[in-house]
């Protein structure tokens, strides 16, 4: 134990160190005050005037399939220059695969390599590595989600990029992180399977189930991007690039969060709000499988509407919120349920959920989805219709602001695309087209890397940047 003299040397020390940190402040206060906190003054311009919110910012893009194009994508619109260099003659896996038109980029390429711009090189060609360490240098972000070690492979290790580019932020989505099965290639539902999700969607009687959106491509895209962006930003200060992993394992568990929440809550009792609950049915060991249940503390469930005989998208979703319940109680004709002891307080109404919910139905059964979706918010409570793929793409509102946007494309005509979902007040969508293949090779050639005409005439000629001759191969 510390004596008195130690403690009071220990607390001397402590008092000079705050005293240097306030010093400290102060000399920052002085400085931020004397130019504007180092930012520049606000821009004069209107808003949405002003560029984009990440202009200026290069992108090598080496990512295929969904999760990293998925990030880049994201980057593009919100402004930066995204160069994704593809494998000549091949490019990304996903531009023939689920084709819809013959000869044309299938919509699961187009969809996600929006706003890019395409450069074809052979990494594995010397000429090939020449480009790439030119592009290295004058970009800031690398983005990959290749196997485990295939950027290695290249050559293209941290240490390498690095030395070349201290700036450089290299950024990797890859299926698990650092452990026993960090070598595994890993797609979307083997993610959503690793990162709890399946475990819990579907119905308690039905085996695991995965969902149709993509949280572990996707979502870790997402999240990578959020990376990427905070490494900019750290950048700004330190001066240096650095790592980023989002591994997709990692992604699903942060999108399941509220699983893990309630696996810890089952050592303290049963999970009330979960419908096998209330249907007397024990819980097990780990969080069980919820069907529609709600993830929150208002129970929910999702409820047939009018023609769902016919419609296999005629539901509602609905939420027994409890500030709102002597709405409900009015609206679906059942108003003693307001004062009715056994069902006044959300905690009489859990065993009894099951009842009240067809109770509900009966009702919602006599509107369709839309109906129910006017009249319940007219009253505040908190309903949602179910939406096919169908109406989403029709609806108008979704088109105004930009979430659905339609491109034209050189060989495929026009499509829909999802726009940002991240809407910035200064900084407009840039959301256009997918390239073709190799289309903008020239052009980052010549005007990005500064290569002249002979130059490129000669890089042609080495089989660089172009498909290998399968003639000239067969000779
Ligand atoms: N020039 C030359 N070679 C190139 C190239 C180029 N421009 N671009 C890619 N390649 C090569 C790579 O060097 C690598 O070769 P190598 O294995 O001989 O070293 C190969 O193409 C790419 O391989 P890989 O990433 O293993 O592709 P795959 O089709 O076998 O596997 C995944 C696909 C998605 C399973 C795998 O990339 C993966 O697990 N990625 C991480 C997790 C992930 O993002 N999954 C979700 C995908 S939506």
């Amino acid at each position: 134990m510390a004596n008195k003299k130690q403690k009071n040397g220990k607390a001397s020390k402590v008092r000079a160190a705050a005293k240097k940190s306030a010093r400290k402040v102060v000399k920052l206060a002085s400085s931020t005050k004397a130019n504007g906190n180092g930012l520049p003054k606000p821009s004069s311009k209107p808003y949405g005037q002003a560029g984009l919110a990440l202009q200026g910012v290069r992108i090598l893009d080496f990512t295929h399939v969904q999760s990293g194009p998925t990030c880049t994508q994201l980057l593009a619109y919100m402004g930066a220059d995204v160069i994704k260099v593809e494998r000549p003659g091949a490019g990304d896996i996903t531009r023939g695969q689920l084709r819809d038109v013959p000869n044309a980029d299938s919509l699961y390429f187009t969809m996600l390599n929006g706003t890019k711009r395409s450069i074809t090189i052979d990494s594995k060609h010397p000429k090939g590595m020449d480009i790439l360490n030119r592009l290295i240098k004058i970009c800031d972000v690398l983005v990959e989600n290749f196997a485990p070690g295939a950027l290695d492979r290249m050559g293209l290790t941290w240490e390498y990029v690095h030395k070349l580019n201290p700036r450089m932020i290299v950024a990797s989505v890859k299926g698990f992180g650092p452990g026993p099965y960090e070598d595994c290639k890993v797609y979307e539902n083997v993610a959503q399977c690793a990162g709890g999700a399946a475990s819990t969607t579907g119905f308690r009687e039905g085996p695991p189930l995965v969902t149709g959106a993509q949280i572990g491509d996707s979502g870790t895209g997402l999240h990578l991007a959020l990376g990427i962006v905070s490494a900019l930003y750290q950048r700004n200060r330190t001066g240096r690039g650095q790592k980023v992993l989002c591994a997709m394992q990692d992604g699903v568990l942060n999108l399941a969060r509220v699983k893990l929440r309630d696996q810890q809550r089952l050592a303290h009792g049963p999970l009330t709000e979960y419908s096998q609950f209330g249907e007397g049915v024990p819980f097990g060991k780990a969080v069980p499988r919820a069907g529609n249940d709600s993830g929150g503390g208002q129970p929910a469930w999702l409820l047939k509407c009018k023609g769902w005989e016919s419609d296999p998208d005629a539901y509602i979703y609905f939420i027994t919120q409890a500030p709102v319940w002597g709405a409900i109680c009015d609206l679906i004709g059942e108003p003693t349920w307001k004062t009715d002891p056994d069902y006044a307080t959300p905690k009489a109404r859990l065993p009894r959920l099951k009842k009240i919910f067809a109770r509900i139905e009966d009702w919602t059964m006599t509107k369709t989805k839309f109906e129910v979706m006017d009249i319940c918010n007219a009253v505040d409570i908190p309903v949602g219709p179910i939406l096919s793929m169908k109406e989403i793409a029709e609806d108008e509102s979704l088109r105004k602001t930009g979430t659905v946007v339609e491109v034209d494309h050189p060989t495929r005509g026009k499509y829909l695309t999802v726009g940002n979902p991240i809407k910035l007040s200064d900084s407009p969508a840039r959301v256009e087209r997918s390239p073709l293949l190799g289309e903008h090779t020239e052009e980052i050639l010549s005007k990005v890397l500064g290569y002249s005409a002979s130059q490129i005439a000669e890089i042609k000629t080495s089989g660089a940047i172009t498909a290998p001759d399968k003639s000239k191969a067969a000779a």
